[in-house]
């Protein structure tokens, strides 16, 4: 496959769809198709699994319920449309990933990680990104960011369900610092979008 694939991480409210939509912008000046896909979503099947995951309805569902479901979105997303674009050459960015699964339903749930891994690389076919972006914030920041939103069944876990699932991203990334760009969220929207760029074009682009 020739295409290139980036996708954002961090907790929510940690700036990553503003910084996709950003970098989007960004990467239209190159000659080079993108495809921009929210997780879970991107497909009808997906955006329906998204709806049963968020809904406060769905609050008897069992941890490991919810990380198939997460996995079975993804699993979706994976076939109709990340691979077809990296074989048409696309750049595809990712607002969320395999790693959103680690960190909340494996650090965040306390569900056995190499199990939560393992279903990652089925649900995947182990298709890994080229570069992953976490945007790295304090739960108490993201929190105030989010005041006055909606919050849906995952963003009302609590603080402490939120810690984990910063400190699993951290941990992610030190345990792989090469395929990983950890960036502080607490600076501007501008200053970030821009350390992204440069990080994309001069490491990610050049290379592929
Ligand atoms: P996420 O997709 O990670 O949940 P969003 O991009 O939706 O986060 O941002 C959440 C809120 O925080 C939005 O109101 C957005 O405008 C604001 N925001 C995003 N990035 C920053 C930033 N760097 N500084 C201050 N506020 C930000
Ligand atoms: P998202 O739409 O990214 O929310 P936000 O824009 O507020 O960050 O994701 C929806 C919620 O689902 C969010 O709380 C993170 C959670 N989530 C998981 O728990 N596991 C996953 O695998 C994914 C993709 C998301």
């Amino acid at each position: 496959m020739t295409g290139i694939f980036i996708s954002f991480e961090g907790i929510d409210g940690s700036g990553k769809s503003t910084q996709v939509a950003l970098l989007n912008e960004r990467l239209e000046a190159l000659d080079r198709a993108i495809t921009v896909v929210r997780e879970p979503g991107g497909t009808v099947l997906s955006e329906q699994i998204r709806g049963l995951l968020l809904d406060h309805h769905s609050r008897g569902l069992s941890k490991r319920a919810e990380a198939l479901l997460f996995s079975t979105a993804r699993a979706q997303t994976v076939h109709e449309v990340i691979i077809p674009a990296l074989e048409r050459g696309e750049i595809v960015i990712c607002d969320r990933y395999a790693d959103s699964t680690i960190a909340y339903q494996g650090y965040g749930r306390e569900l056995p990680l190499n199990e939560i891994i393992t279903i990652q690389e089925f649900a995947t076919r182990n298709i890994q990104p080229d570069l992953k972006v976490l945007l790295d914030l304090s739960v108490d920041v993201a929190a105030t960011r989010l005041l006055g939103s909606y919050a849906d069944r995952m963003e009302s876990a609590g603080r402490a369900f939120q810690m984990r699932v910063r400190q699993g991203y951290l941990e992610l990334a030190r345990e792989a610092p090469d395929d990983w760009l950890v960036l502080d969220g607490d600076q501007s929207k501008e200053i970030i979008a821009s350390k992204i760029a440069s990080y994309v074009e001069q490491e990610i682009i050049k290379d592929s």
